[in-house]
């Protein structure tokens, strides 16, 4: 009954086949934040959530992290149409401390063409943090546009565009607990 009522409302506009189940992200998310507290023992760590589409990832991954950190939020909008960014990317909102001399996790949702996060990387690293480090959990190498590596990856994809797991189209399906691939027809309309 509960399953039919799913359907009904968010997972009928998701491919059948899940792409990552809460499960299994979430024991990666562990694995993740086990290697990360290895890491970064012993530094001044601030840890960096990338609005929105970060938030969820984030929530999780700070609490398998077993270090002291600093908290911030940083919410940027890429132009483009809902499926591509065009790598332009404005400043929402800014973070609340400087990072000068601090660690610098930076918590990302995906890196598709790598254009958020390549002028992420310069903007954050021109304000004198101590180093700067990149955690995403979806990697999407076929449509890189510029060289960009993580230094923490949860899953490589494929081309496709997904949603769930705090990942949107057009603000919707963030609160969706799996990853699934949308339907083409939903945003093909
Ligand atoms: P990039 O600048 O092309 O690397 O795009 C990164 C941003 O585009 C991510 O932070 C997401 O907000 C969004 N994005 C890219 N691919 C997807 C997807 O498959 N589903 C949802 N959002 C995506
Ligand atoms: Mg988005």
């Amino acid at each position: 009954m509960s399953e039919m009522i799913e359907k009904r409302n968010m997972y009928k506009d998701i491919e059948d086949e899940m792409l990552l189940t809460k499960e299994q992200i979430a024991k990666r998310v562990r694995e993740m934040g086990a290697q990360i507290t290895k890491d970064f023992a012993g530094k001044d760590l601030t840890v960096i959530c990338i609005l929105k589409g970060a938030v969820v990832f984030f929530v999780d991954l700070i609490r398998e992290i077993d270090l002291p950190m600093s908290l911030d939020f940083m919410a940027i909008s890429s132009y483009g149409s809902a499926t591509k960014s065009s790598g332009v990317v404005r400043i929402l909102k800014d973070l609340d401390k400087p990072i000068n001399g601090r660690h610098v996790l930076v918590v990302e949702d995906i890196v598709d063409s790598g254009m958020t996060l390549s002028f992420l990387k310069e903007n954050l690293l021109s304000r004198g943090a101590a180093s700067l480090h990149i955690v995403t959990l979806l990697d999407k190498p076929e449509r890189r546009r510029v060289p960009l590596k993580a230094d923490y990856y949860g899953f490589t994809i494929p081309d496709a565009f997904v949603v769930g797991y705090g990942l949107d189209y057009d603000e919707l399906y963030r609160n969706l607990p799996d990853i699934g691939i949308l339907k083409p027809e939903v945003y093909e309309k």
